[in-house]
């Protein structure tokens, strides 16, 4: 059961959502080489606390981190740790989300590492693209499978993959409610969108084959072929006037 939102309550979550796009922002001003994915994490519980914020990702399913920090083939959730220090041209998966009176935001970006080769600064611009176009197809009336081709449709355009395991999803008083939002579809598919809807979007594109694998620490999700991944990801409110990003500043 999709469960729709009030106008009202949309305003509600734009507080959790407003709190992720500003520790995300302050994040990607650290991304620099030398600083530890670790320490990413360690700001982003403080940027937390000051805000008296909670985390929406430390404890999920025994996650032990308030953010998910995924290096280079790296797809996603990956774990901040002391030992993994950022290089020069390094591409890194910030994904971070926020509760705030007891509704969830969640947003990610792809940045890079100081300079970076012209492929992974390709990957990361398709994979940004494919969610602003995605994000222009929720919009009352379409349906889900529209949302999902368009991802699905410009990384496949650019000879990237998308990936198939983990799939965006629906966002309110939980981090994952109905529905799955799949970066990939068939035509006419999935339910139609209406207004109160609230999405989380999430492309994950490879540069190689769609294929993933789970590294030992039961989390890291990294490329078979071990090929670079990008990840964006916005909370998004579809109304009467059309999408509305909620996780941007
Ligand atoms: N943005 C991811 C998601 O929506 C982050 C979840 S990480 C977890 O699934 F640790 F919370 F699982
Ligand atoms: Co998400």
């Amino acid at each position: 059961m999709i469960i729709l939102k009030s106008p009202q309550e949309i305003d509600r979550m734009r507080a959790a959502s407003r709190v992720v796009a500003e520790i995300l922002e302050e994040l990607r001003e650290m991304v620099k080489p030398g600083v530890s994915t670790l320490e990413l994490n360690r700001h982003a519980e403080q940027a937390l606390r000051a805000r008296k914020a909670q985390p929406a990702f430390k404890g999920y399913h025994g996650y032990p981190a308030v953010l998910c920090t995924s290096v280079n083939e790296e797809v996603v959730h990956g774990i901040p740790s002391p030992r993994r220090v950022l290089r020069e041209g390094d591409i890194i998966g910030l994904d971070f989300g926020a509760v705030c009176d007891g509704y969830f935001g969640d947003a990610a970006v792809t940045v890079g590492v100081g300079g970076i080769t012209p492929e992974a600064e390709r990957l990361i611009q398709a994979t940004e693209e494919a969610l602003y176009l995605a994000i222009a197809k929720a919009v009352p009336g379409n349906r889900l499978s529209d949302v999902s081709l368009a991802v699905q449709y410009h990384v496949e355009a650019c000879g990237y993959s998308v990936v198939r395991e983990f799939v965006g999803h629906g966002i309110g008083r939980s981090l994952h409610e109905p529905p799955q939002v799949p970066n990939f579809g068939t035509f006419g598919h999935g339910v139609q969108l209406v207004p109160g809807m609230v999405l989380a979007i999430e492309p994950m594109v490879n540069a190689g084959g769609p294929e993933v694998e789970i590294l030992s620490d039961g989390w890291t999700a990294v490329t078979r072929d071990r090929s670079l991944s990008a990840h964006f990801e916005h909370s998004v409110a579809i109304t009467e006037d059309g999408p509305v990003i909620l996780t941007c500043r």
